[in-house]
């Protein structure tokens, strides 16, 4: 029996779910051209920072200020900040050169946490000709004063400031911190976004008690993390008019399988890949189309979603009651 693995993310059509996450291995062309070799149905780059952005910026208005203090005159022939960008262009480069050598669609990812001027570049990714935009939204709400209905605002103004740029699609990546993701998820729809790529992986510093120091602590992922994303994955299809990826955990065929079971339109790959290199893509796509054949699914447009909470004969699972059901059935040899 033949399976048909494409399915459709942000208007593009993939051959399968597989997707290269945002991850050193997406980096360069050569590593992106490995990927492409290995499988991989589209590619994430890794992301351009707003701070490396508005360090560009910086350094070119204080060109500009130094070139205008030499000769006053001068300074009416210096074009204002906003027509003058050098604009980081290695990532152009990058976006530029991918596109050339690969098939595939390649997705530019931008890394952002306040609305404001930088999100210009959105419009540069578009013109370097990216096929779509991943916005990382990594923000993290540690002051006292900041409510979450600012917080949430903020979160909408920066996809707002991004979307209103460019034509192609914005896909928003976020973490799951919110009071209601649901609602949320709804909002940043509604802000624009054609996509959400469910959840974002905050680093968690550590404290090293030999040196007594706070280090950033970068730990690859297992398929335990997985089960993050398959639930809000499972309640939000069908709710939100948006293009859900997975990313957080995914391992195994296994795994890639329950998130489209759960409702998502791929699932990306970071950590897999880093452990077991570009190649393993190929053991996954045989192992989905292997247990869909078993099953006798025709296609993943068939199967995605039908154990989302709109669909799954359970709905309860998936939230509160199941918490109860779960701990009053927990047995442990020592109680
Ligand atoms: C070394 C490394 C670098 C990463 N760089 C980025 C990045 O630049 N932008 C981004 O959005 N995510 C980045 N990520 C996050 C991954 O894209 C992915 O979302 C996360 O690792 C969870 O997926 P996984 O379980 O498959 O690793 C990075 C992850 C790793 C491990």
């Amino acid at each position: 029996m033949t399976v048909d693995l494409r399915t459709r993310y942000l208007g593009l059509e993939l051959q399968h779910p597989i997707v290269a996450s945002a991850s050193p291995l997406t980096a360069s062309v050569e590593s992106l051209a490995r990927l492409q070799a290995a499988g991989v149905a589209a590619v994430v780059l890794p992301s351009l920072f707003e701070e490396e952005i508005e360090h560009e910026e910086m350094a070119t208005h204080n060109l500009l200020l130094a070139g205008a203090e030499l000769s006053p005159e001068a300074h009416g022939f210096f074009p204002e900040m906003q027509s003058y960008r050098t604009g980081p262009d290695e990532y152009l480069k990058l976006i530029a050169q991918a596109k050339k050598a690969l098939s595939v669609p390649v997705i530019a990812s931008l890394n952002g946490h306040t609305p404001g001027g930088w999100t210009t570049i959105a419009r540069q990714f578009q013109d370097a000709g990216a096929d779509a935009i991943e916005l990382n939204v990594y923000f993290l709400a540690a002051s006292v004063d900041d409510t979450s209905a600012e917080v949430e605002q903020r979160y909408i103004d920066l996809v707002l400031s991004v979307t209103r740029q460019v034509s192609i699609p914005v896909a928003v990546k976020v973490a799951p911190y919110f009071s209601a993701m649901a609602n949320m998820a709804a909002r940043l729809t509604a802000a624009g976004a054609s996509g959400l790529v469910l959840f974002n992986r905050f680093l968690q510093p550590d404290i090293g008690l030999e040196e007594l120091e706070v280090s950033p602590h970068l730990v690859l992922s297992t398929s335990d993390e997985l089960r993050l994303a398959l639930r809000w994955i499972a309640i939000l299809r069908g709710r939100v008019d948006a293009c859900l990826a997975a990313t957080g955990g995914a391992h195994t065929p296994d795994d890639v399988l329950k998130l489209l079971l759960a409702g998502a339109d791929c699932v990306m790959l970071a950590s897999c890949l880093l452990n077991h290199g570009p190649n393993h893509v190929g053991t996954l796509v045989r192992g989905v189309e292997a247990w869909m054949a078993d099953r006798e699914y025709a296609s993943v447009a068939q199967m995605k979603g039908s154990l989302s909470q709109q669909s799954c004969p359970e709905p309860d699972a998936f939230e509160r009651a199941n918490y109860m059901k779960a701990l009053k059935s927990y047995t442990s040899g020592f109680a």
